[in-house]
């Protein structure tokens, strides 16, 4: 046996572990919910299972590589009904009895768990839409709307219902359950749990063009008080500018082309192509998980968001220094 052959399967697990360890806070290894949980056990049994046939495989190699000189089979002999029997059992048999029980498993066990709709068997409904490329996240019966960051109370199933306003996108949060298509005209329903507080990264994983990779999104699962707290928080209507910088930026934001894509609830702008900005200071991060959100970065997206996330919907509006410094206080005042 070679070198590449002898070294090649280790080498793979290694790289398969680091290629999961990079996912930082995103692995389907890690669930946290009941769901998750059994769709990483249905993933170790169906690596167990293919692991036995991978290396019974090499291992038949090897041992016809060192009879290469001998006839007839080992054990066997040269017999031509043990040929039959072998090539019917190992080619037919089994793999139609491991392929059957692990359909059934899944469709029927695994997939029936993770695929609970959301009515009825939930506490709470939230709302996600899919946009090119940003999640849009809305609470049925409050006025909260957010984005990229989906606040939800621990250990309490929230139906998700997942639309989208342009393409096909996936809602995929590994670490809490499988994926969920987004499709045109179609409401897709999952349910959503976390069995720890915590924060659970999510991507999309359905490729909707240039930025797909730069899709991802936050979970944040809190403790009911906190939640309660951040829902009523986030359906209040926006904070006045605080200070007379902050007020010419509130002035620079609604005689620009910034206020007729963009909605700040309690002002006159009422956009909806780009992300709702009520209360942008309380995310974590911008663009859909694709930059930080700090007065530093929020600077350099709006002077120029193409070069951050080439492709996407927002044109450099061409601000100069003075407006541009005026826009950012009053953006980040919005809490
Ligand atoms: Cu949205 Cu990929």
């Amino acid at each position: 046996m070679s070198a590449v052959k002898r070294w090649l399967p280790p080498l793979i697990a290694v790289a398969i572990a680091l290629a999961l360890g990079g996912c930082n806070g995103q692995s389907p290894l890690s669930p946290h919910s009941p769901q998750a949980h059994d769709i990483a056990t249905l993933w170790w049994w169906m690596l167990g299972v293919a692991s036995i046939f991978l290396f019974g495989a090499i291992g038949l190699l090897t041992i016809s590589w060192f009879r290469r000189q001998t006839p007839g089979l080992p054990l066997l002999g040269k017999r031509e009904g043990a040929n039959t029997a072998l090539v019917i059992s190992f080619g037919i048999v089994i793999p139609a009895f491991v392929l059957i029980s692990l359909f059934a498993v899944s469709d029927f066990y695994v997939l029936g768990k993770t695929d609970q709709p959301a009515s009825g068997a939930s506490a709470m409904t939230i709302r996600v839409i899919g946009h090119q490329w940003f999640w849009e996240v809305r609470y049925p019966g409050t006025r909260a709307v957010t984005a990229n960051e989906i606040h939800i109370p621990v250990r309490t199933p929230v139906g998700i219902v997942a639309t989208t306003d342009d393409v096909i996108h996936s809602f995929w949060v590994p670490e809490l359950n499988r994926k969920i298509d987004m499709i045109p005209d179609q409401r897709n329903r999952m349910l959503l749990y976390a069995d720890r507080p915590g924060v659970y990264r999510g991507q999309c994983a359905e490729f909707c063009g240039l930025q797909h990779a730069h899709m991802a999104m936050r979970v944040f699962a809190q403790p009911r008080s906190g939640f309660h707290r951040w829902l009523r928080g986030s359906s209040k209507p926006a904070r006045p500018p605080a200070s007379p910088l902050a007020h010419r930026g509130e002035r620079v934001f609604m005689s620009s082309q910034c206020a007729s894509c963009h909605t700040i609830r309690g002002t006159s702008a009422r956009g909806t192509v780009g992300p709702d900005l009520t209360h942008l200071a309380s995310r974590t991060s911008l663009a859909a998980d694709t930059i930080p959100n700090t007065a530093y970065w929020l600077r350099r997206w709006i002077r120029d968001p193409q070069a951050i996330k080439p492709g996407n919907k927002m044109p450099d509006l061409g601000v100069r220094w003075r407006k541009l410094a005026a826009l950012v206080v009053y953006l980040r005042g919005l809490g």
